[in-house]
């Protein structure tokens, strides 16, 4: 198994971190290929949770190199933060097994001043961003006046590129009606972690294909989800890069032949953070209780920015149009423990728009939103799963809801998660 993709199938937060931790133990290399800290990774260890932005799951297997690839855009000043954050909990971040894309690209203060007043300047209609500047950040790459990683080795350049990109930023913030910023004071940061960071960058596409022929095994890491990306998501309330299986083939610099496993990762309810539809949402006491109080680290708040998740059905339809578009080989269920003590559940099988059913979602945003979910409803179980470690012990009406998920988007679910530890989990055979 030359490359496995880890993809989110909803609206991210769905456990890819937790996944790529536990596939991670079988690989050479794990690599991230969008996006930036605008993920939100939890990792749980014994008694010891990691929760990374940036950083690669795979960091805490210690016989793993880890790399950031070409499609993500990175905060140089959070990536140190991350990094000495870990350093001091005793991982090793050596240049020998942390690599950073030169072609990567660098978000700047002005991205996330640019963010914050464009999120502004929405009002009502705000997409609910991160406030990462992710979305200034890959607008100034495509718009090709982007700062790529690369120019971090020369410190004189960078200072200069990154001085004159808030500058041409105060013009935009400041016909806005947002306060410039003070660009000598605000590069100074960013400056200083470019020269810490030089000694990781690398041309990481070569780096990949030297130990592909090396026969190494890659795992890749998908920050986001299927119904984010800017082309098959829910557009525009996605963010700006491509989390979806060809993104990691674009995002890291290799080819389609090498991957031969691609795991969709999936709740086994819906949530979404930020603005946007979601038709199976739940705003009441079965919301709530999906949601979880707040007290335990897996509870529905974001790992990011602490916002509590929108939390809702399981919507097939979603599901089936992720596994579509990243022709997942399986799926990992997680959070299969959270179900327990439900009476019934409820899976959308379908979306009904002007008296038709859909088993797939509408092209456009309007006739989404005018969409309504067609439920089937399945018996709940009592039982505490999250000792359980076989699919044997698993009460027949979880495996009933199991089974149904594989049918509706034809996908096998390989795996299911019953806490949010390493152990935690359950594989599955044919005979479920
Ligand atoms: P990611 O962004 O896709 O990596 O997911 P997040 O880490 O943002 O959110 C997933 C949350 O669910 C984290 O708090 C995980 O610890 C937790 N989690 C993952 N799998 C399971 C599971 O099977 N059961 C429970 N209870 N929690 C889980
Ligand atoms: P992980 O990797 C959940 C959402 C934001 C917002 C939209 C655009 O942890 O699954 P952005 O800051 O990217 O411009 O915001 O995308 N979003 C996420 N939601 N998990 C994530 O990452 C997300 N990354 C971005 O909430 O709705
Ligand atoms: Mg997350």
């Amino acid at each position: 198994m030359p490359v496995t993709l880890i993809i989110g199938a909803q609206w991210g937060d769905e456990g890819k971190g937790r996944v790529a931790d536990v596939l991670g133990a079988d690989a050479d290399v794990v690599a991230r290929y969008a996006g930036g800290d605008n993920a939100g990774h939890t990792i749980a260890v014994g008694d010891e949770v990691f929760k990374l932005h940036l950083v690669p799951s795979g960091i805490l297997h210690e016989d793993v190199s880890c790399v950031l690839g070409n499609g993500m855009v990175i905060n140089p000043v959070n990536l140190l933060a991350e990094m000495d954050g870990l350093r001091a909990r005793g991982v090793d971040l050596s240049p020998e097994r942390f690599l950073i894309s030169s072609r990567a690209h660098i978000i700047t203060p002005a991205h996330i001043a640019l963010d914050r007043a464009s999120e502004q300047a929405l009002g009502e209609q705000a997409i609910g961003t991160t406030l990462r500047g992710i979305g200034p950040a890959y607008l100034d790459k495509t718009g090709r006046r982007g700062i790529r990683a690369g120019l971090m080795r020369d410190a004189e350049s960078f200072a200069d590129a990154v001085h004159d990109a808030i500058e041409r930023a105060n013009v935009a913030l400041t016909g806005a009606g947002a306060s410039p910023l003070d660009a000598s004071a605000t590069a100074l940061k960013w400056i200083d972690a470019a020269m810490r960071l030089g000694p990781y960058i690398q041309d990481t596409s070569q780096y990949i294909n030297r130990r592909l022929g090396e026969g190494a095994r890659i795992v890749c890491e998908g920050a986001q989800g299927t119904m984010l990306d800017l082309d098959h998501g829910d557009y525009p309330f996605v963010t700006s890069s491509s989390p979806v299986a060809g993104g990691a083939l674009a995002g890291l610099g290799f080819g389609p032949l090498h991957v031969d496993r691609i795991v969709g990762v999936t709740k086994c309810f819906s949530t979404r953070v930020g603005s946007g539809p979601m038709l199976t949402e739940l705003d009441g006491a079965l919301g709530q209780r999906l949601r979880g109080s707040g007290e335990n680290f897996w509870d529905e708040f974001g790992t990011t920015t602490g916002r509590s998740r929108r939390c809702g059905w399981l919507d097939a339809v979603i599901l089936r149009h992720a596994a579509q578009v990243s022709g997942f080989t399986e799926l990992f269920l997680t959070k299969l423990d959270i179900l327990s003590g439900f009476e019934f559940l409820k899976i959308a099988s379908a979306w009904e728009l002007d008296g038709i059913h859909l088993k797939l979602p509408p092209e456009n945003l309007e006739d989404l939103q005018r969409a309504k979910p067609v439920y089937e409803t399945m018996p709940g179980w009592d039982a505490d799963l999250s000792r359980m470690r076989y699919q044997k012990d698993l009460p027949p009406a979880a495996r009933q809801y199991i089974r149904r998920i594989g049918e509706l988007c034809d996908t096998p679910v390989r795996t299911v998660g019953v806490g949010p530890e390493r152990e935690q989990q359950i594989a599955l055979n044919d005979a479920l």
